[in-house]
This record gives C-alpha cells, structure tokens and sequence, in this order.
C-alpha cells in the first residue's frame, strides 16, 4: 500500500504524519510506502520544522532527512490513498489536480479516528511548541486507526492488530505469527 500525506508546506504536519505511521508501519512489519508532500512550493527542498523535528524525536521517531516536495496531480497515480490534514488542503489538492483528482483516495487523515467528523490537524506553524506536541497527539492516534483499518489486509499473517486487550485467540495468532 502506498500512502501520501498531505499539508500546506510540508515542513510541519505532514513529515510528523509520514515518520509516525513509517514508523508504525515497520513496528507491524507492514510493507508500505508512505511519503508526503505540500500544496504551496514555499518550503521545497527543506527539512521539516525544527519543532516537528524535536517532538518526533522526543517519541523517539528521527524526521531529519525528509525533505519538502510539492503535490503533485501525477500524485494520484502513485499512491493508493492520500491524507489531507486539513479541508483546505483538499481544496488545494482539487485546484492542483482538477480532473486528475480522484476523491476515492483522498480523506482527512483525522476521520479514520473519528469517522465521518472532517476534524483538521490544526496548522502549528504560527504558534508555539504546545501546538506541535498537540498535532502530534492527534496524528500519532490517527495513524495507529491507519494501521488497525489497512493492516489487516495489507499483511494479514498478523491478524488483527491488537493493543493486548483483546480476546485470547487473538493474542496466540499474533504471538504465534512473529
Ligand atoms: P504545514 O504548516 O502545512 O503543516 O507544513 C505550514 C508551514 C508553512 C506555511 C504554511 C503552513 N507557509 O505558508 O509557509
């Protein structure tokens, strides 16, 4: 499965959204690509914010080597599913894109915690650092709902992903497929 993440400048939500769930991923041994990208080209070529970079690596997650890029229409070609942060980054995706927009593919990354809600990330890049460890909060549950929707199909000698409170046959199909 290939995943897009998706923000105004690439530098502060959406390299936060794609090291968390890479590193997600990984945990759950899942064979997915997941990058990210903005809509306005004001930071290309930069790494992330120094604020996203540190609340990262307080969870111990490294986002120093991303680089931002801009979205791209051809984007829609290259991944199967694109998360937005926020509503007005769709409308940017829709202007960028126009008829190569495919709205199956596109959502707000917050729905897959809270179905049917259309909650933004809020954009920390005019505040300071509490709103960082905010969207990271956010993101972090967000993408755990990522993994326990898509990594079932995606690799499923692992069942369901479990946090340890499940049923008990649960538990011995995950301990028994690792
Ligand atoms: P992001 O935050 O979309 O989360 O990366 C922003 C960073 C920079 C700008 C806007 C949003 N900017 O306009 O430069």
């Amino acid at each position: 499965m290939k995943i897009l993440m998706v923000c105004l400048g690439n530098i502060c939500r959406s390299p936060l959204a794609e090291g968390i769930l890479k590193y997600k991923a990984k945990q759950a041994e899942l064979p997915w690509k997941i990058e990210s990208a903005g809509t306005n080209g004001y930071h290309i070529g930069e790494p992330p914010h120094h604020l996203s970079q540190k609340v990262a690596r307080l969870n111990g997650i490294d986002i120093c080597d991303q680089r931002a890029r801009r979205f791209t229409a051809d984007d829609f070609k290259n991944y199967d599913k694109i998360y937005a942060m926020s509503a007005d980054v769709i409308d940017e995706m829709k202007r960028i894109a126009r008829n190569k927009f495919d709205a199956g593919k596109v959502d707000l990354l917050m729905n897959e915690l809270n179905p049917g809600k259309n909650m933004d990330v809020p954009d920390p890049w005019y505040g300071p650092e509490p709103g960082y460890h905010q969207v990271y909060k956010m993101i972090d549950e967000a993408c755990d709902a990522v993994v326990r929707k898509y990594g079932r199909t995606s690799n499923s000698d692992l069942g369901p992903l479990s946090t340890g409170h499940g049923n008990p046959n649960t538990q011995s199909t995950i301990r028994n497929s690792q």
